[in-house]
């Protein structure tokens, strides 16, 4: 029979990228809860009018990236693009806004694109999602754009730019929409058919379009931190003075937009050279209506999402935090029977053990444990036994010496050259 292959944007993820998503998420867990976050899983499949409504109808998600389907019932289902729409409907269901004040909620999980696979984009992706519901000024804002710093120093990522920009309410945005409007019609002709589509879809689009031709055509354009209302420009300049008691550098991109419609306010990309064309890895912002309308009070939210695929691309394997290996082997079949004791004993000191479950030869035994590249064998030997002592061999440096059969030796002398154990 034919082998099956995995869908085209979707990936099996192993063994380092595995320890990067651990790390990424330690790292974020560590310093949300630190600031009052808790931690919720919500589902992956939503109604499709929940992203339809939340993300915007002219948006390219919604246009053509969904994957959408009609269940055995009939409904219009989608897995979820990103998981804010999901947070948002979540907390109204849960009751939250008449309970709590302020919540501050994350979530981490896969989200699905339809989109053109390539570096940093898949069509399965994950994200550490954080969402903070019930607080207006612009404080909360530059919080969260500092917790982003704090649990990239955690990791280590620090060669990166943050750009903020302010996409206005509303009515900023309504009436620098008739200016633009005008403007880009001057610019038609210059512009790639994607970006005529966009004119009439949804115009602000425009600055994200990549084409040197069309960032040349509207280099001149209008910008819609021109055109805030006193309200959003008050929020703007609070923003960019928390950002500053906070100390953190930021860049301000009057063209940064957002793919997704319900921002209004603060806008914000943390982005990286190393990266290439997908460059944004940490990126969110402001929504003040959405709760409202997705059928809830009038309450804020704003938010961010990690792209963990993205973010994982700019981590180096971290060796000092590996925790030790020691490969548990027997000189002779028969004496398999001393190995669950040992095993157990290593595990229990929170050392990672492997053994050949199915023990063959010395020679097979050694190879294996030399492809899981251990830094320890522990061989039993029958001489050894007689003596209460087993034969402990160092993989780095080839040699081998006797340690006692109830391993405190072994286990001290890890604790000390591992700071994990
Ligand atoms: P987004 O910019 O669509 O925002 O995605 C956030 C991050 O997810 C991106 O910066 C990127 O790192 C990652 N990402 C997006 N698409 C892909 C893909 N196809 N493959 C790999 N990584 C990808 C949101 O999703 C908003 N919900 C963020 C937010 C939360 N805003 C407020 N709260």
């Amino acid at each position: 029979m034919g082998e099956i292959r995995r869908l085209r944007g979707f990936r099996d993820i192993f063994d380092e990228e595995i320890e990067k998503f651990r790390l990424i998420e330690n790292a974020s867990r560590k310093y949300l809860t630190l600031l009052g976050f808790r931690e919720v899983k919500i589902p992956v499949l939503e109604r499709t009018e929940l992203f339809v409504r939340s993300i915007g109808t002219a948006t390219d998600i919604v246009q053509k990236e969904m994957f959408t389907f009609v269940d055995a019932s009939g409904d219009s289902v989608t897995l979820r693009p990103e998981a804010t729409a999901g947070m948002v409907r979540a907390y109204i269901e849960a009751g939250l806004p008449s309970k709590e004040r302020i919540s501050k909620l994350f979530t981490v999980g896969p989200m699905f694109r339809h989109e053109r696979p390539q570096k940093g984009r898949f069509r399965e992706f994950n994200q550490v999602d954080v969402e903070v519901f019930g607080s207006r000024g612009p404080y909360i804002d530059a919080e969260l754009i500092w917790l982003i710093t704090l649990i990239l120093r955690e990791i280590n990522v620090t060669d990166f730019t943050i750009e903020i920009n302010s996409v206005g309410c509303k009515e900023c945005r309504k009436k620098f929409l008739n200016v633009f409007s005008g403007y880009v019609s001057s610019k038609m002709e210059l512009l790639c058919s994607d970006c005529r589509e966009r004119a009439s879809r949804n115009p602000l689009r425009i600055f994200d379009c990549k084409k040197d031709s069309c960032l040349q055509a509207i280099s001149d354009s209008p910008v819609l931190s021109d055109h805030l209302c006193e309200e959003c420009l008050n929020h703007f300049d609070g923003l960019r003075t928390y950002l500053r008691s906070f100390g953190i550098q930021f860049v301000q991109n009057e063209r940064l937009v957002r793919g997704l419609d319900y921002y209004t306010k603060t806008v914000f990309e943390v982005r990286s050279e190393r990266l290439g064309s997908q460059n944004a890895f940490v990126a969110g912002g402001r929504y003040d209506d959405l709760v409202k309308e997705l059928g809830g009070p009038d309450i804020r939210g704003i938010g961010f999402a990690f792209g963990m695929e993205r973010v994982s691309l700019l981590l180096s394997r971290g060796e000092e935090k590996r925790l030790p290996k020691v490969f548990v082997a027997i000189s002779t079949e028969k004496l398999l029977g001393h190995v669950p004791n040992l095993v157990k004993i290593l595990v229990e000191a929170g050392i990672s053990t492997y053994c050949d479950p199915d023990a063959r030869s010395l020679k097979s035994q050694m190879r294996y444990a030399n492809s899981l590249n251990v830094d320890y064998v522990v061989i039993v030997g029958e001489d050894e036994l007689k003596r209460n002592e087993l034969t402990l061999r160092d993989m780095k440096t080839g040699t081998e010496r006797s340690i006692s059969l109830d391993l405190r030796e072994l286990i001290e002398e890890l604790r000390e050259r591992f700071t994990e154990v």
